[in-house]
């Protein structure tokens, strides 16, 4: 929460993504991953239906493949592909990573009751600090599973840094299936964080709630408005909290903070998320420069959402 109270107090105001996913929040997302407009999930979904077995086959070379997945959830999607590499290899072990136990108890769960010859090894951690702990079998090829879009929070040099992170924790011959949003016109990408019926409004306007709830502060929510904003040079969405009044905010003290009145003046923005959209040239050179190189990138019909298969190949 110390990082909270910094961006807050930043210039221009920023507050970290994962803020957003506390149990209110979290049932947001869920609910905005079946939203009309949020195309992503459902479409990564058909992506991953379609061409699993295409996908099995160029991973599964001479040697065997384990599932090592970064913010697996639940794994809904992921089962998919399980099935068509358990029927293919017999036996898999899957290692799925996320910050919520409560997730990944479902995870096993689903995945252990729904696949035959499966071995589910949970990771309660945060990736983007902590060491990936997966026991590989012998002979065996990870391949790493980076789904729904999660690189896209991150701007550029942090996503450089995580891609090379994971590399460092990987070895030759091993793979990474990332999912990434495309770009394609403001209209439809605008719409996907700025929904008819609010729920993304909601969603952002929760990390204010979850503020003043654990730190203390006094947002009043309804002088705040949701803001979806297509930034072209970026390549990315940005969702921001507009104050519709100038006001003051107060953040009670704190061991490391005496009392602080946070200024507002009006239509100033709290930065709240970065949602990048790729080219394929985007996602190709991100992997590169990072030491992946990309095998093979399959899309849907309408070039929508992409999925990119990467391998080590020199260590
Ligand atoms: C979970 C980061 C992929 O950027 O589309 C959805 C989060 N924010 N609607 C995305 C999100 C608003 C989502 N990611």
């Amino acid at each position: 929460m110390a990082e909270a109270i910094k961006g807050l107090l930043g210039q221009p105001k920023t507050l970290a993504p994962w803020l957003f996913y506390d149990a209110e929040g979290s049932l947001l997302f869920e609910q905005i991953t079946a939203l009309p407009e949020y195309y992503l999930s459902r479409t990564e979904r058909k992506i991953l239906t379609d061409y699993a077995p295409k996908i099995v086959s160029l991973a599964f070379g001479r040697h065997r493949v384990m599932v090592v997945e970064l913010g697996a959830g639940t794994a809904v999607k992921t089962g998919i592909f399980l099935s068509e590499l358990a029927r293919r290899q017999g036996t898999v072990s899957y290692h799925p990573i996320d910050v919520s136990a409560t997730a990944l108890r479902a995870a096993r769960l689903n995945i252990e009751a729904s696949i035959p010859g499966i071995t589910v090894s949970p990771q309660i951690t945060d990736y983007t600090v902590e060491a990936l702990n997966y026991a590989r079998p012998p002979d065996t090829r990870v391949l790493l599973m980076y789904l729904g879009s999660s690189i896209g929070n991150f701007s550029p040099p942090d996503a450089l840094d995580l891609l090379l992170k994971l590399r460092g924790e990987l070895l030759l011959g091993d793979l990474i299936l990332i999912g990434a949003d495309r770009v394609k016109d403001k209209a439809t990408l605008v719409s996907a964080y700025d929904d008819t019926a609010g729920v993304t409004a909601a969603f952002n306007l929760n990390v204010l709630r979850r503020l003043n709830r654990e730190i203390g502060t006094d947002f009043r929510l309804s002088n705040f408005k949701h803001l979806t904003v297509w930034n072209p040079t970026e390549s990315r969405i940005e969702m921001h909290l507009e104050s519709k009044i100038s006001q003051q905010v107060r953040i009670p003290a704190s061991p490391e903070n005496p009392q602080l009145e946070i200024q507002f003046v009006r239509g100033e923005t709290i930065h709240t998320e970065n949602s990048y959209k790729f080219s394929s040239a985007m996602m190709g050179s991100w992997l590169l420069q990072a030491g992946f190189t990309p095998i093979k990138e399959w899309s849907d019909a309408d070039y929508l959402y992409s999925l990119t298969l990467a391998e080590i190949v020199s260590k």
